[in-house]
């Protein structure tokens, strides 16, 4: 089956299949790129919606698609909590990893306090210029008229060279940060580990987290005993509500950091890619009037939506959407079905850069755990965005992208694209 027929398919299933067997969180929706007409169904005539999953870690959630019923959880910690955890599987009892994003006040607010100043204007001018040195570094290291990976050669690369910077990692090591970053969100069929065996699949895993938390234990040592520099290890080792953390909260918070820093940045990078090739009148506009940079990375945040969904737990019984959420139910809130609410955002499925209100959408989330990178992650994207159309006259894509199994990390593993010619 070729794309359209693909999505007339997926279409036709998902309004024709009986409401209650709809399931959000399977992850084949998200790997065949099907999820849109499941979500804009259940906007429709379930918007919060209860579903049973088969995997066991998951069993019975809430989705809520709608954006305003997003807001409304997002915006109340007190209801919705983010303990135990903001993914749905529950964490195993014996491999817990506490970090701010899966904390409630007051412990998150002053943990995410200690690390957020490295991701503010003023730290960011500082990086302006050594991120726009490295995007023309890499860029100019891109083959002319052959097919390559993007994902590997651009975004990965840029992202992980962002995020060494972040934690002054040694520079020789930084992809092992990228290797990091996906064994943290892997799933057992994922393709990252040696096995499919879910047992063992989660045995590796937890073998390669523990290498990153000693790796990372080392280059602490170091700094604890030396003056703060400026710096994400330095920032906890002497953050007086991180400093005194047990081994698996600095892990923890490590996987944060680096899945927020690089997964999420990343797959937009790409994504931008892919959405300029799908819509070249958009493209052609965009290289008319570079002006149109900044509302088209926030039109690709939107459209991309790197991260579909963030889990909520509610502390109390709660009514929404003309349901009764009872104190304990798992609450996931769909940015990625936000993002295509008819009702709030106009013609939510076309790619449009230059729409009216382009920085409305829900990626970066709402309320007290709003990303902190998100600045950042669109000065990356401006960044790259600038230095290609000083470079590149076009960018084709010249194959399907292969897209992460996952219902949590929206993005792709492989973008095969081609650049015929150099300005
Ligand atoms: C396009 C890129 C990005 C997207 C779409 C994104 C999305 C998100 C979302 C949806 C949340 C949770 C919001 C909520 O629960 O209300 C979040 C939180 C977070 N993000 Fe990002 N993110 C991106 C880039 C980054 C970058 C570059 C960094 C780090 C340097 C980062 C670090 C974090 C952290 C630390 C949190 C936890 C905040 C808290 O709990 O208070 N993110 N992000």
């Amino acid at each position: 089956m070729d794309a359209a027929e693909l999505s007339r398919a997926a279409h036709d299933a998902a309004w024709s299949m009986p409401l209650a067997e709809i399931n959000p969180a399977d992850p084949e929706l998200f790997r065949t790129d099907s999820w849109a007409p499941y979500f804009a169904r259940l906007r429709a005539e379930d918007p919060v919606h209860w579903a049973v999953s088969p995997v066991k870690d998951i069993g019975g959630y809430w989705s809520v698609t709608r954006y305003d019923d997003i807001m409304a959880v997002d915006t109340n910690h007190e209801a919705f909590s983010s303990e135990p955890t903001i993914v749905l599987p529950d964490p195993a009892e014996d491999f817990t990893l506490p970090m701010f994003i899966a904390m409630d006040p007051p412990k998150h607010d002053v943990q995410r306090k200690t690390v957020s100043p490295i991701v503010a204007g003023g730290n960011l001018r500082n990086m302006e210029a050594t991120i726009r040195r490295r995007a023309g570094e890499i860029l100019d290291t891109c083959p002319i008229g052959e097919t390559f990976d993007w994902v590997d050669k651009v975004s990965i690369e840029l992202t992980t060279m962002t995020l060494a910077t972040l934690f002054d990692f040694p520079w020789e090591d930084r992809r092992k940060l990228t290797r990091w970053s996906d064994v943290a969100t892997a799933t057992p069929d994922s393709g990252v580990f040696s096995t499919t065996d879910p047992d063992a699949a989660e045995a590796e895993r937890r073998a390669e987290l523990f290498e990153c938390v000693d790796y990372f234990m080392r280059l602490w040592n170091e700094r604890v005993n030396a003056p703060p520099t400026f710096d994400l290890i330095s920032m906890l080792a002497h953050g007086e509500s991180t400093r005194d953390m047990d081994r698996m909260e600095y892990l923890g918070n490590l996987v944060l950091l680096i899945v927020g820093g690089n997964d999420t940045t990343r797959n937009t990078i790409s994504g931008s890619v892919l959405a300029l090739s799908q819509n070249p009148e958009q493209d052609r506009r965009l290289r008319e009037n570079p002006a149109l940079i900044p509302a088209m990375v926030s039109e690709t945040i939107r459209w991309q939506t790197p991260l579909a969904y963030m889990r909520r737990t509610a502390v109390r019984d709660v009514e929404l959407g003309g349901k009764t959420i009872r104190a304990g139910d798992k609450v996931a809130m769909w940015y990625v079905s936000g993002n295509r609410d008819e009702t709030v955002i106009e013609r939510p499925d076309e790619y449009l850069i230059e729409r009216p209100d382009v920085r409305r959408h829900l990626a970066f989330g709402f309320g007290i755990h709003r990303c902190v990178g998100n600045r950042l992650a669109e000065l990356q994207l401006k960044i790259i965005w600038e230095e290609i159309l000083k470079r590149f006259p076009r960018i084709e894509v010249v194959g399907p992208p292969r897209r992460v199994p996952s219902a949590f990390v929206k993005g792709y593993e492989y973008l095969p694209v081609l650049i015929p010619t150099r300005n």
